[in-house]
């Protein structure tokens, strides 16, 4: 929603006049670019939505009760576009509870579903993924001719649906030219697979070949129509940065004062076989080790951190120097219903 009082870009230039800040200090503050304060506050406000404005008065120290009822009117729900092995949505009150009152930048560099981002809907973003067609569904996001491109091949792919199609879809990236291809075929490709395949899950074989069995769905719908426009317009407003890199390289812009929800491939949980291989080289202990030498680095850099695995022995040990809480969970991707069952998770952070 747009804000139509240019009302408030004058109370929040006196309120900064009256804290004695220069436009320079409260942007450093806020963390929203100078230009943009500039012209908040001689009220050009198109494209400005009640929580950036929030932001800016939080800064100040102030509240306007109108932007507080307006901004609760402008968070929509937004719901992941694939289902996703690891996915988040069932712990995210836990997540939530464990979170930093206030920061910065969100970081999330294992994004995969996004669960937690379409929950929080961070005003200033970075998200990544290491699976390269699903960070090109996130890219579709971005610009209104990709975003229109995706959906034709989604219904395309609704309207073609049956065994033989999906089988002649799951086929391409065998293609030598399969990474040629518009990155809207590539994505379209992707959210189809998720949602015609066997338990919507992501799995490659060795050569990195997309490897699912048909799901048997009769009909399938690709996506929901509300939700694409609604993460479109959440992306158009606050233009994240969506990069496909390893977890190291994605982090390397965070700063004191942001914060990193790292959701990694699970530790094998002792004695049972977990999933871990979303792409084709599966995350391995070495990568854990790597992940907490990070984790440990970034603490003391003064980012905020939390992280998300299985409780083993190997994982407590890595992060014993942090807060670790158990969480009970349930595991709901597994090709047998009776390994979807219970199983422990710990929620790390460096901070109370
Ligand atoms: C547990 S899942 C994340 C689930 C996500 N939080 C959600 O709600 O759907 C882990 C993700 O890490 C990605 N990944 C694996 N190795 C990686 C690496 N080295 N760097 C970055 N991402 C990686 C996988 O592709 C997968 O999407």
């Amino acid at each position: 929603m747009e804000i139509s009082l240019t009302k408030i870009g004058k109370d929040i230039k006196n309120y900064r006049l009256e804290a004695g800040m220069s436009q320079e200090d409260l942007s450093l503050i806020c963390g929203i670019d100078r230009g943009q304060l500039s012209r908040i506050e001689s009220g050009e406000v198109l494209g400005v939505t009640y929580l950036t404005i929030e932001k800016i008065l939080n800064s100040l120290g102030r509240t306007i009760e109108y932007v507080e009822i307006e901004k609760k009117k402008e968070i929509v729900n937004l719901k992941p576009f694939v289902k996703w092995a690891g996915g988040k949505t069932q712990l995210l009150s836990v997540i939530e509870k464990n979170m930093p009152k206030e920061f910065n930048t969100y970081f999330e560099p294992f994004v995969g579903g996004g669960a937690l981002l379409f929950k929080l809907q961070p005003q200033k973003f970075y998200i990544n993924d290491l699976n390269e067609e699903l960070i090109l569904v996130y890219k579709c996001f971005e610009t209104d001719s990709l975003f229109n491109a995706l959906k034709k091949e989604l219904i395309k792919h609704e309207n073609n649906h049956s065994e033989d199609y999906y089988y002649k879809i799951r086929e391409e990236d065998r293609y030598e030219l399969f990474k040629t291809y518009p990155i809207y075929v590539r994505a379209a490709r992707v959210v189809y697979l998720n949602k015609a395949c066997f338990n919507g899950l992501y799995r490659v074989n060795k050569s990195g070949y997309f490897n699912v069995p048909f799901g048997k769905k009769k009909t399938i719908k690709c996506f929901d129509r509300e939700n694409f426009e609604e993460i479109r317009k959440f992306f158009k407003t606050h233009k994240p940065i969506i990069t496909n890199s390893d977890f190291e390289t994605a982090v390397k812009d965070a700063k004191k004062g942001d914060f990193i929800y790292f959701d990694p491939p699970y530790d094998v949980l002792d004695n049972k076989k977990t999933f871990t291989s979303y792409d084709k080289d599966s995350f391995t202990k070495n990568d854990q080790i790597r992940l907490a030498n990070l984790f440990k680095d970034l603490s003391k850099k003064g980012v905020y951190l939390m992280l998300s695995n299985h409780n083993t022995s190997f994982i407590c040990e890595l992060y014993k120097d942090f807060n670790i809480k158990v969480i009970p969970a349930k595991r709901m991707i597994n090709s047998k219903a009776d390994k979807r069952g219970d199983v422990e998770e710990v929620l790390i952070t460096n901070y109370e």
